[in-house]
Parts: C-alpha cells; sequence; structure tokens
C-alpha cells in the first residue's frame, strides 16, 4: 500500500537518524537563546524583573507622558550612572524643563562620566550620540516607543530568517508516524504563530491594547518550535510503531 513506501524518519539509518537529532537540537536549543535574549533586553523596561505586559507597551507604543531620556535613565541606562544621586539630578533636570544653561554648568560632566564609553561621536552604541546639547534634545521629545522604521527593520529579517526554519521542521514533522491530522494541526498553527507573533508588533505599535497579543504571539511560537523540535525528537528514538 501506498503509505507502506512513504519515507518514515524512524527507519532510516541511525548516522543519518543522529544528524537529524542534532539539527532538532541546536535548533531548539537557538530557540531558548533567542528567548534569553529577548528577556534580557526587555525585561527591565518597566524597571521591575520579569517580562510583563508593561514592558511590551513600553517598548512598543512607548511612555508618552514621558521623554525618550527620561525613560531610558529610568530603564536599561539606570545602571549606568555612577551613583544614584547623579540619575535623580539629571531626572530632575529633565522634569524641570531640561534648558541649556543647567545642562553646561551642571549635567554634561555627569553624563560625560557615566556615558560616554558607550554614547560618544565616536562609539554611538545603538545609534544613540549623549555629547552635546544638540545630541542629547534628539531624546528629550515624547517617547513613542520603537519607531516604524526599527519594527520593520527586525521583523523583515524575523520573517525570513523563521519562516524557512519553520518549514523545515515542518517538512521533517510530515515524514514521522504521527497522525496526519496532528501534523496538519501543528503545522498550520506554526506558520500561524510567526505571522501572528510579527503582525502584533505593529498592533501593539498603534495601541498598548494589543500588547497582550504581542505576548501570546510570542507564546504561541514558542509553544510551535517545542512541538516541531520534540514530537520528531519523540518519532526517531521512543515512539513504539
Ligand atoms: C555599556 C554601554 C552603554 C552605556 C554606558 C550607556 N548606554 Fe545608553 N544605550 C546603549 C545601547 C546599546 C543602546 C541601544 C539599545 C537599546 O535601544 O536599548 C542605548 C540606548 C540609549 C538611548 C536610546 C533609548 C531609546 O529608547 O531609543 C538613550 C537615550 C540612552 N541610551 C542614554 C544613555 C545615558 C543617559 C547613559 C548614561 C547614564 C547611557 N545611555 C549609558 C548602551 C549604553
Amino acid at each position: 500500500m501506498f503509505w507502506k513506501e512513504t519515507i518514515r524518519l524512524r527507519t532510516m539509518p541511525v548516522v543519518t537518524k543522529i544528524i537529524i537529532s542534532l539539527f532538532l537540537v541546536l535548533t531548539g536549543f537557538g530557540y531558548l537563546l533567542g528567548f534569553t535574549n529577548i528577556y534580557m533586553t526587555y525585561n527591565m523596561v518597566d524597571e521591575k524583573p520579569g517580562l510583563s505586559i508593561k514592558d511590551i507597551s513600553l517598548t512598543y507604543y512607548g511612555a508618552r507622558d514621558k521623554t525618550t531620556l527620561e525613560k531610558a535613565i529610568d530603564g536599561s541606562m539606570r545602571q549606568y550612572f555612577t551613583d544614584k544621586n547623579e540619575q535623580k539630578i539629571v531626572k530632575e533636570w529633565i522634569l524641570d524643563g531640561a534648558s541649556e544653561n543647567a545642562w553646561d554648568s551642571e549635567i554634561e560632566p555627569i553624563i560625560d562620566a557615566s556615558c560616554s564609553t558607550c554614547h560618544s561621536e565616536a562609539t554611538a552604541l545603538g545609534g544613540v550620540v549623549t555629547a552635546e546639547y544638540s545630541d542629547i534634545e534628539n531624546y528629550l521629545g515624547k517617547n513613542t516607543g520603537k519607531s516604524w522604521s526599527r519594527i520593520v527593520g527586525v521583523s523583515h529579517t524575523h520573517v525570513l530568517a523563521i519562516t524557512p526554519l519553520v518549514f523545515l521542521l515542518v517538512l521533517l514533522l510530515s515524514f514521522t508516524s504521527f497522525p496526519v491530522l496532528l501534523k496538519n494541526i501543528v503545522s498550520i498553527f506554526a506558520f500561524s504563530a510567526v505571522f501572528m507573533d510579527v503582525g502584533f508588533w505593529f498592533l501593539a505599535k498603534l495601541s498598548p491594547f494589543f500588547s497582550i497579543f504581542v505576548l501570546m504571539g510570542g507564546m504561541s511560537l514558542g509553544l510551535s518550535f517545542g512541538l516541531l523540535v520534540l514530537l520528531p525528537l519523540y518519532d526517531l528514538w521512543i515512539k513504539k510503531v
């Protein structure tokens, strides 16, 4: 019968099974690294440890009651001040209207000492320079979160990298001995998850209401990777016919 002729992962030579397993394990490991990276980058945005809806809405929609500079020194840039008091001085300066006079007399030395290793004209990490008042002025506008160009930039690499990977994993899944219905559901769910994961970034930029969907999109993608890696591994080594 037709299905007897179908290639099955589990009937392949042991070396091939090991090679496929290595691919699956490395992919799973890569996903965990990606997740750790996301966690480390975003968990402190709201000044509290742990990834939350608030972190997501501040990242995409922004803190519209704050300037970008204030958000930065309250969040991930706070650690770079040589002491707490200096952070407070700069914060008060921002709240007082961030005048150029006070910058020259009081603020510039603090920023030079704490921030110039990464934000001088020469280093400009993240494209950010904090050397002169005219540079700082760029960050004194209302904080509206990640820019559209940044979101488009990140989504295009994300989609183009993840889609072929998911396709390969779906292909491997199709050569397992699981029921066709299960394979179809997992495969379609995984592709939808890629779509949701990225799609909700755009919506979350429009309204904080969608932040929770960003979290759900991310979790769906995580679940998909889990299933796409573990199901074939299970089929290769553990599942009885
Ligand atoms: C060890 C390197 C490093 C130091 C020191 C540092 N920064 Fe940054 N900063 C970065 C990087 C990398 C980014 C871009 C990544 C990001 O968007 O989080 C960034 C981004 C920023 C941004 C832009 C944030 C946004 O939302 O667009 C501001 C403003 C900023 N830093 C201010 C400061 C200030 C003020 C200090 C000093 C108290 C400081 N940084 C110290 C590395 C550093």
